[in-house]
């Protein structure tokens, strides 16, 4: 390690306690954090751990996610199902298929499904209130929530009606330029933050994110996202790396890492104390591990697969993905296992924020 004079040291670990403190620093601040992240990266991780553990004890929360389309009309840089990708093999589930994949999420202890695809119209509104309507009715004790893009106000407040509790809309990255920089023309960042207010303003437990490490993404950057976290005060936030794919443009791209993913979880984690953090598939794809250091990081929930086997290979965002084999009884088996060797636990729970903050 560099030489590093101790008053630094003490600069840093009294920006990490005023943060524990006051929930939030400034733009500055945030970024010496994160530029001397190397310095006090475990400092940050214990002092995250400690309030995960205030609010949450060692629970954490599991969300059925079901892949239900991977046909998307958008064409992001990044991703692996963008529509110009042609070696993709398209599926639909249709409603009784993703129904089933709920009924059998129930049994298996979820009380979350997260119903996630491509921008896809084959899903209109009158399609999915029907599917939302009769999840509800099977497991009224469960919640949904949808991730499947940007779409009207209207069609939000129908979904919303119909019963969608929750909406996970990641922004991707705080900086308009940036946000060109990773996706078409066609697409924009004013629409993107416009549909996470609608979303807010509607009621929806919203999530929004962003995937470390992506192409352009600078320390300003981030730190500006830890700003805009704390102003949106969203219930979710979902962060993971970038992982690159082959049949995409950014298929040469470097890779976030998970250094810094654990570090970011950590830094949102005092910055909203009881948000709703996943540790993600991507995470726990970029290192075997990931995922539990995710949760000691301080994050608190885990996104299990619920879709048939026969679709997740299909499901590709990003190289690599794991948990693409198994079936759903043999997943939650194995993170279950795993969960408890570093002395956390599942929990049967929806996991609603209000109720978990106390309000
Ligand atoms: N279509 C919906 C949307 O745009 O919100 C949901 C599906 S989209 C594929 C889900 C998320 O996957 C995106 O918000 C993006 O952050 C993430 N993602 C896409 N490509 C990725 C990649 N190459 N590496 C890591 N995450 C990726
Ligand atoms: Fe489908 Fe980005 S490629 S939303």
């Amino acid at each position: 390690m560099a030489y590093l004079p101790r008053q630094h040291l003490v600069m840093y670990k009294e920006l990490v306690d005023k943060l524990y403190i006051n929930q939030k620093l400034s733009y500055e601040e945030y970024l010496i954090l994160i530029k001397n992240r190397e310095q006090i990266k475990d400092y940050v991780a214990i002092k995250a751990k400690e309030v995960a553990n205030l609010h949450y004890q060692n629970k954490i929360y599991i969300r059925g996610l079901i892949e239900f389309t991977n046909y998307c009309k958008n064409n992001c840089l990044y991703c692996g199902i963008r529509c110009e990708n042609q070696k993709v093999e398209r599926y639909r589930l249709l409603k009784d298929e993703i129904v089933y994949c709920a009924d059998i999420g129930y049994d298996l202890g979820f009380r979350t499904f997260v119903l996630q695809g491509g921008e896809d119209s084959y899903y209109t509104d009158d399609y999915l209130v029907d599917i939302i309507k009769t999840i509800k009715k099977n497991h009224p004790d469960c919640a949904i929530t949808l991730s499947i893009g940007e779409r009207s106000f209207e069609s939000y407040k129908r979904l919303k009606e119909a019963g969608c509790d929750r909406y996970l809309l990641r922004h991707e990255t705080v900086s308009k330029h940036h946000y060109e920089t990773l996706h078409p023309n066609n697409m924009s960042y004013d629409n993107r933050m416009r549909c996470i207010h609608d979303l807010k303003n509607l009621g929806y437990q919203v999530g929004v994110g962003f995937m470390v490490g992506s192409p352009n993404q600078t320390d300003e950057i981030l730190a500006n996202e830890l700003v805009f976290l704390k102003e949106l005060n969203p219930e979710m936030v979902g962060i993971g790396p970038f992982i690159s794919h082959k049949d995409t443009p950014f298929a040469k791209e470097a890779s976030g890492t998970s250094e810094l993913t654990l570090f970011l979880l950590s830094l949102i984690r005092l910055t909203l104390p009881y948000a709703l953090l996943p540790a993600t598939t991507a995470l726990g794809t970029i290192d075997p591990m990931g995922r539990e250091k995710g949760i000691l990081a301080g994050a608190n929930v885990l996104m299990p697969n619920l879709s048939p086997q026969g679709v997740r290979k299909k499901y590709l965002l990003y190289d690599n993905k794991i948990c693409t084999g198994d079936e759903a009884a043999k997943c939650i088996q194995c993170l279950k296992r795993r969960i408890q060797k570093i002395a956390y636990e599942i929990v049967v729970d929806r996991g609603d924020y209000a109720l978990l903050k106390g309000n």
